[in-house]
């Protein structure tokens, strides 16, 4: 933990340490219980959680204020951790050998049976993982033992963190720890390829170049799709992380064929309740499991009782619309 008097100032910039053996080994001891760590890397500051463990995740959300969900990039040592949860074609493979440790983001199958939470990948199939090239994040993977979700340490809608004040100016409490590397080296996210089938495309521009890119793999890099019927990132579409089973909005009432998926001490004994407490981040944390699991129970109609509208509720609410929404 912080030094008191050390490393710290004030305030919000409480929670700054210096990146020495014991703030790492405390690092690693805070993620395995389920908080956020922010840690340098060499693009830009990430905020780190347990990307197996939902509740965790769903304090990534909570604390950028982000209004909706994107999946994260999960935050791995090297290739042979990243195809625990990644299915890696030899076109994936030859990327990640090319450049990581490094600043590029691969995008593959989510691996069957991968323990990483559904909230990080936000329902889809696929994955988004990356090795960074930095010291003090290797160091922090290791102190876990655990794959890391980590998006820019930033307050949504602010430019990104790339110093460890920046993160607790941005991010105050819903921060344990931030880990000070000083500035990072790159300063703008990783470049994001898509490499799911037989072809690279590109859904991001970052600090790695096509030019280098295309270089590695001797072939061209296809421009992301910008066909709405396949969105280059999720969310584009109207209709999205949509489970098989129709899903009715706003239920104050189950009729004849569906099944509730309650929010709330009042849906207590429900089949699923996504918080008997009423609690959001542990709603957006069971909300993409709870989908599935009604899915395979079998559920024609899933009746989902009101969300509040603040907070994570937004973006639970935004996730569940477009699971609502008319299909194609
Ligand atoms: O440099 C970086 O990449 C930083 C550092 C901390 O590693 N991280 C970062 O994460 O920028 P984030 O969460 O802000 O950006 C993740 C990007 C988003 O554009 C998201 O849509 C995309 O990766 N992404 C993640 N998973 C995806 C998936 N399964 N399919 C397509 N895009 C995905
Ligand atoms: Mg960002």
């Amino acid at each position: 933990m912080p030094n008191p008097g050390q490393n710290e100032t004030q305030d919000s910039a409480s929670r700054i340490c210096a990146a020495d053996a014991d703030a790492i080994a405390e690092a690693g001891r805070l993620l395995a219980g389920g908080a956020l760590v922010a840690f340098p890397t060499e693009t830009v500051y990430g905020l780190g959680a347990d990307a197996t463990n939902g509740q965790a995740v769903a304090r990534i959300f909570a604390a950028k204020g982000r209004p909706s969900f994107n999946p994260l990039i999960v935050h791995v040592a090297n290739l042979q951790a990243a195809e625990e949860f990644g299915d890696f074609s030899p076109r994936a493979e030859a990327l990640a050998r090319a450049f990581w440790p490094g600043a590029l983001t691969i995008v593959v199958a989510r691996r069957e049976g991968s323990q990483i939470s559904h909230l990080a990948t936000c329902g889809l199939n696929t994955i988004a993982l990356r090795a960074p090239d930095h010291q003090i994040a290797q160091e922090v993977l290791r102190a876990a033992n655990r794959p890391l979700a980590a998006p820019s340490a930033n307050r949504s809608g602010h430019v990104s963190a790339t110093r460890a004040e920046h993160v607790a100016a941005d991010l105050g409490d819903a921060v344990a720890m931030v880990l000070d590397g000083g500035a990072t080296r790159i300063g703008l996210e990783s470049t994001v390829v898509a490499a799911t089938g037989d072809d690279i495309s590109l859904l991001r521009p970052g600090a790695i170049t096509e030019e280098e890119i295309e270089d590695a793999i001797s072939a061209r890099l296809l421009s992301a799709p910008r066909d709405a019927a396949r969105p280059a990132s999720p969310g584009q579409l109207a209709s999205h992380y949509a489970p098989r089973a129709r899903v009715r909005l706003n239920a104050v009432d189950v009729r004849p064929g569906e099944t509730l998926l309650a929010f709330g001490p009042g849906g207590a004994g429900s089949t699923y309740n996504l918080s008997v407490a009423g609690d959001l981040t542990e709603a957006a944390a069971n909300l993409f499991s709870a989908l599935r699991m009604l899915d395979q129970s079998g559920a024609d109609v899933i009746a989902v009782a009101p969300i509040p509208d603040a907070g994570l509720g937004v973006a639970i609410n935004d996730r569940l619309r477009r699971a609502a929404a008319p299909r194609r």
